[in-house]
């Protein structure tokens, strides 16, 4: 797998600290993208809460608004090119779910994990507020949203094996496998480095 430059440029965005960010953050980084196995959360000790908080949120408004309608400008391609059919009709159905469930999933993080760290780091801090925001979390956030991209690309093949050979379905499963892998980083991100950076921060700061 390669990161195009237009990945790269695009995923800049996400740095509020990107001046103090050395070239050796981003090569790690992409690394990473990669192959998220070797997703290692002492990369992200430079961060503090605020700018963790400020990768995650614009990592999401990135999903939906750059992403999203990248996806969506393939399977119209595809629709052009092969018409209405089993194949298109599965890849619809499903994308329009799996944005849905991908928007709730946002949705419910910026409700309520996000808004406590913004209460946070606006002074604002009630015990039990934490006590319920972060044991919910923790019991709740669910990584199957990645996943889904791959087994779709699977049931996808299955029903005509031939698209391997597709260029636009190459193009959409190079997407796919992109988003799957940066999804998964992200969720990790949430996991291992903000749950640790707002327990640290409210120690030093409550
Ligand atoms: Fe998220
Ligand atoms: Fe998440």
């Amino acid at each position: 797998m390669i990161l195009s430059d237009d990945y790269k440029n695009i995923v800049k965005l996400r740095f509020n600290n990107i001046n103090e960010l050395p070239d050796s953050f981003f090569k790690e980084y992409y690394q990473q993208i990669i192959n998220p196995n070797t997703f290692n959360n002492g990369l992200f000790n430079v961060f503090s809460l605020k700018d963790v908080l400020y990768y995650l949120q614009k990592s999401h408004v990135e999903y939906l608004n750059v992403w999203y309608p990248k996806i969506e400008t393939i399977t119209n391609k595809i629709q052009k090119q092969i018409g209405v059919n089993e194949l298109t009709l599965t890849l619809n159905t499903f994308l329009v779910n799996y944005f849905n469930e991908l928007s709730n999933h946002i949705n419910f993080e910026e409700k309520v994990l996000y808004n406590f760290v913004n209460k946070l780091l606006n002074n604002i801090y009630v015990e039990s507020e934490k006590v319920f925001v972060l044991n919910h979390f923790l019991e709740t956030h669910s990584h199957a949203i990645e996943d889904d991209l791959l087994s779709i690309q699977k049931r996808l093949i299955n029903l005509n094996p031939d698209i391997k050979n597709n260029s636009n379905f190459v193009e959409l499963f190079n997407l796919f496998k992109l988003l799957h892998n940066d999804l998964k980083i992200h969720g990790l991100i949430e996991d291992e480095v903000l749950i640790d950076k707002i327990y640290q921060y409210i120690d030093n700061h409550f």
